[in-house]
């Protein structure tokens, strides 16, 4: 089976933009979870710029789901993380200016501290992900660092199919590095910037077993829900 994973950052942004209590993260938490969604992604941000502590203590107790918690990794995000024990995390890198998660990790920079984390994760009992560029090194220094699993960064394809740019020979680099990670028994997952045309050609790639997407479901649900919000409204302002 292939897993869905549903991210729901920006179910908070909106709500931020208000700072009331809508949208709330937890419903659509379980919107997500009733309507086929295989496990539930959330990052929270060292900003809380989206999703926050109070989300990530709500939504971790949904035990009908598995949580994937994207976090940096830092003493500080792996103490939250051990203290509300998701399924899952992924760390993935965070700059506080990016807009969204612009590249999968530097691997070639604290190594030491990624592997002490995974060690610690993985005692708990949470399955580890890394975040990684589609590249044969990174995966190769990913699995040296204890995960059990990557997840490839799809932005640059993402982009090509968006913009109807040829993206055959990306297309073929992620093929190779999800069939080079599959055969190291890394489960390889793929998440940023997907949307229904990407997906559709990514599912030619057997070995990704997750698809981790955001921002594209959540702006979708917004167009494909106007119709209903409204027509509700009408039925409210029908004169009787
Ligand atoms: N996977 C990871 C690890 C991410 O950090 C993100 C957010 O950048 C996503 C998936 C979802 O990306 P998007 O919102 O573009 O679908």
């Amino acid at each position: 089976m292939i897993n869905l994973g549903v991210n729901i950052d920006h179910v908070a942004t909106v709500r931020n933009a208000r700072g009331e209590n809508h949208p709330e993260p937890l419903k659509a938490a379980k919107l997500a979870l009733k309507s086929g969604a295989n496990s539930i992604t959330i990052h929270l941000r060292e900003d809380k710029r989206h999703i926050n502590e109070k989300d990530l203590k709500k939504i971790s107790k949904l035990k009908k789901i598995p949580l994937n918690l994207e976090m940096a990794s830092t003493e500080k995000m792996l103490k939250i993380a051990l203290k509300y024990n998701p399924s899952y995390a992924c760390i993935v890198p965070e700059k506080r200016q990016e807009i969204t998660t612009e590249g999968g990790l530097n691997l070639k920079k604290n190594n030491n501290k990624l592997k002490k984390i995974i060690k610690k994760l993985n005692q708990a009992n949470i399955r580890t992900s890394l975040f990684v560029n589609p590249s044969i090194n990174d995966i190769k220094v990913a699995k040296s660092l204890g995960t059990k699993c990557i997840e490839l960064h799809t932005g640059k394809i993402s982009n090509l199919v968006k913009k109807n740019k040829n993206y055959q020979k990306e297309f073929l680099n992620i093929r190779k590095c999800a069939k080079y990670a599959d055969a190291l028994n890394l489960e390889v997952h793929a998440g940023h910037g997907l949307d229904y045309k990407t997906t559709k050609i990514l599912k030619k790639i057997s070995q990704i077993k997750e698809y981790n997407i955001g921002h594209f479901i959540i702006g979708e649900s917004i167009q494909y829900g106007l119709k209903n919000v409204i027509k509700s409204f009408k039925k409210i302002l029908k004169k009787t």
